[in-house]
C-alpha cells in the first residue's frame, strides 16, 4: 500500500504505540469516568451497580471494543478514515455510506454540551483557585452557584441569569483549545497531548484519592460515617440488583458511554493503524487504563468523599449525576482541611478529562469533511467550529432545567450509541464475520485472544444489546416522545438538520470516491 496523500485527502498516522493508546484511553477517560460513573453508581445502589457494570464491560464493552479495532485498521488500511469510507468499504453496498451517518451525528452532538460541561469544569476549578468556592457547609449556597453559573434555574436562558458571559467566553476558549488541537493534526495535537494529559491525570487524581483516604471518620461523633463505610456501599455486592432491569441498563449505558464505544471515534482512530499494528493488546491497554481512571480514582474519590461528610447517599436526592459531582462533591470541600487545593485539583483533573475527550470527538467529523470533499485541515475544522458553536448555543440558550442538553444527551448520548454499537455489532459478527475478524485481530497482534470472544460477538452481544435497547425504549420512549418544550424541540430539530446535511455531504463524498477509485486512488492515497 502506497500510503502518499493525493487530492486534498487525509495525511495523518500515529506517532508511536504507546501514542495511540494514550489517544484511545483520551477519548475514554472523561467526564464519564470522573461524574456520570459515581452518579450512577450512587443512584443504583453502590454494590448492587458494580456486578451488572463489570458483566455489561466484560460481554459488551471489551469484545466491542475489539471489533471496532479491527474494522477501524481493515478500512484504514484500505484508504478510508471516516465513517461513512469506513463502512462502505466493511459493507459493499449503496446504503452502507448512510450507516457512517450515525458514527459521525454522535460525536457531533454530543460534543455541543460536552464542551459546556467541559467548562464548567474550568469554571469552578478557577473559582477554587481563587477561594470563592469555599463557601461554608450551607449546602444551599453550592446548589445556587451551580444553578447561576449553567442557567438551569434561570428564569429564561443563562445569558439571562447573571454569569452568561462568563460562561460563553470560557466555552469559547474551550472551542479554540479543541481545535487547535485538532488542527494541529492527529499525531502533533491529539496524541501529543494524550501522552502529556494522561499521566497528568493519574497523578493529579491520585492525590486526591489520598487525601480522600486519609479522611477516616472525621466526625467521632458519627462513626458510621467513615471511609471504610463509604468503601463498603460501593463494593458490597447486593444479588437483588441482578433481578432489577435498570441497573442493566443503567450499567451498559455508563460503559458505552465511558469506553467510547459505540460513538464512532474507536472505529476512526483504529483506520491510522498500519495493517500489522497491533490492535488486540492496545485496545485492551486503553480499556483498562479506562477502568482505572473510572473505579479506582473516579468512584473512589467521589462516592467515600460524599459518604463520610454527608453519611448515606440517599438515591432520591441524586436527580443528576451532575448533582453529586457539581454541589454534593464541593460540600466536601468545603469540610476537609485543605479543600481549597483538592477542589482545584480535582476540577482542573475534570476540564483535562474532559478535553482529551472532546477533542476526540470532533477529530472523526472533521476527517470526514476532508476525505468527502477535499478541504483542507483549517476548512474543515472552521466549518466544524461554525456548526458545533450552533449546537452549544442551543444548549446555552436553552438553559433553563438543562432541557436542550439533556435532549441531546439522551438521543445521542443514549439512544444513538445503543444504535450504532448495534449496527457495529451486527456488521462484524454477520457482515464482516467472525473467522475474519479473528484473524485480522490476530495480525500484528501481541496476545492472543480466545475466539469463544468471537462467538460472544456473533451470538450474544447483538441479543443483549436488543434486549437492553428494547427495555430502555419501552421504559424511557413513551414520555420523550410526549416532550413538547421548546428546548427540547429545537434540540431536535437541530439533530436532524445536521442529519440532513450529513446525508447530502455524504453523497457527495460518494461520487469523489468513485472517482478516485475509477483511477485506482482513494482519499488516503494510492492502494496497491
Ligand atoms: N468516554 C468519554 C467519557 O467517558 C466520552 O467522558
Amino acid at each position: 500500500m502506497d500510503s502518499t496523500p493525493r487530492d486534498g485527502a487525509t495525511r495523518a498516522g500515529w506517532g508511536s504505540r504507546i501514542g495511540v493508546i494514550l489517544a484511545a484511553a483520551g477519548s475514554a477517560v472523561g467526564l464519564g469516568n470522573f461524574l456520570r460513573f459515581p452518579g450512577q453508581a450512587a443512584k443504583h445502589g453502590g454494590g448492587a451497580f458494580m456486578l451488572p457494570y463489570f458483566i455489561s464491560l466484560l460481554v459488551l464493552g471489551i469484545p466491542l471494543a475489539w471489533a471496532e479495532w479491527t474494522m477501524g485498521r481493515y478500512a484504514g488500511v484500505r484508504g478510508y478514515h471516516s465513517a461513512p469510507g469506513i463502512f462502505r468499504v466493511l459493507l459493499r453496498h449503496h446504503a452502507a455510506k448512510y450507516l457512517g451517518v450515525v458514527a459521525l451525528l454522535i460525536p457531533f452532538i454530543v460534543y455541543t454540551y460536552y464542551v459546556v460541561v467541559e467548562a464548567w469544569c474550568l469554571i469552578y476549578a478557577l473559582h477554587y483557585a481563587t477561594g470563592d468556592l469555599m463557601r461554608g457547609d450551607d449546602p444551599g449556597q453550592y446548589a445556587a452557584f451551580f444553578g447561576r453559573l449553567t442557567g438551569a434555574t434561570a428564569e429564561g436562558s443563562v445569558f439571562g441569569g447573571g454569569d452568561g458571559l462568563t460562561l460563553l467566553g470560557v466555552v469559547a476558549l474551550c472551542f479554540a483549545l479543541n481545535l487547535y488541537l485538532i488542527v494541529r493534526g492527529l499525531s502533533r495535537g491529539i496524541e501529543a497531548f494524550c501522552k502529556v494529559a494522561i499521566p497528568g491525570l493519574a497523578v493529579l487524581a491520585t492525590i486526591v484519592l489520598v487525601r480522600v483516604l486519609l479522611l477516616g471518620t472525621p466526625d467521632p461523633s458519627k462513626p458510621s460515617q467513615s471511609i471504610e463505610a463509604g468503601l463498603g456501599f460501593m463494593w458490597n455486592p447486593r444479588a437483588e440488583a441482578l433481578f432489577d432491569p435498570e441497573t442493566w441498563l443503567a450499567a451498559s449505558g455508563q460503559i458505552f458511554f465511558s469506553l467510547s464505544v459505540g460513538f464512532g471515534v474507536l472505529v476512526h482512530y483504529a483506520s491510522y493503524l498500519r495493517k500489522k499494528d497491533d490492535v488486540a493488546l492496545s485496545a485492551l491497554t486503553a480499556n483498562s487504563m479506562n477502568e482505572l481512571f473510572e473505579v479506582c480514582l473516579g468512584g473512589l474519590i467521589t462516592i467515600p468523599a460524599a459518604f463520610v461528610f454527608l453519611g448515606a447517599i440517599d438515591p432520591g436526592t441524586l436527580e443528576s449525576s451532575f448533582k453529586l459531582g457539581f454541589v454534593t462533591l464541593p460540600n466536601v470541600f468545603a469540610m476537609m482541611w485543605g479543600g481549597r487545593v483538592f477542589g482545584f485539583l480535582w476540577f482542573f483533573c475534570l476540564f483535562i478529562a474532559a478535553i482529551t475527550s472532546s477533542v476526540s470527538m470532533l477529530q472523526p467529523v472533521m476527517v470526514f469533511f476532508q476525505e468527502g470533499t477535499g478541504m483542507s485541515r483549517r476548512r474543515a475544522a472552521a466549518l466544524l467550529g461554525v456548526l458545533c458553536a450552533v449546537g452549544s448555543g442551543i444548549v446555552l440558550y436553552f438553559s433553563k432545567g438543562l432541557v436542550a442538553l439533556d435532549t441531546f444527551d439522551f438521543w445521542m448520548g443514549t439512544v444513538g450509541i445503543f444504535v450504532l454499537a448495534t449496527v457495529q455489532a451486527v456488521l462484524y459478527g454477520w457482515v464482516f464475520g467472525i473467522e475474519r475478524g479473528h484473524e485480522e485481530l490476530h495480525r500484528g497482534a501481541h496476545i492472543k485472544v480466545p475466539f469463544v470472544v468471537q462467538i460472544g460477538l456473533k451470538y450474544v452481544v447483538p441479543v443483549y444489546l436488543l434486549v437492553i435497547f428494547a427495555a430502555f425504549c419501552v421504559k424511557n420512549l413513551p414520555g420523550r416522545l410526549e416532550e413538547r418544550q421548546p428546548g427540547a424541540l429545537v434540540a431536535l430539530g437541530f439533530v436532524l438538520a445536521v442529519t440532513a446535511l450529513l446525508v447530502k455531504m455524504v453523497r457527495l463524498a460518494e461520487r469523489r470516491w468513485e472517482q478516485l477509485e475509477a483511477r485506482g486512488l482513494t482519499p488516503g492515497g494510492k492502494v496497491s
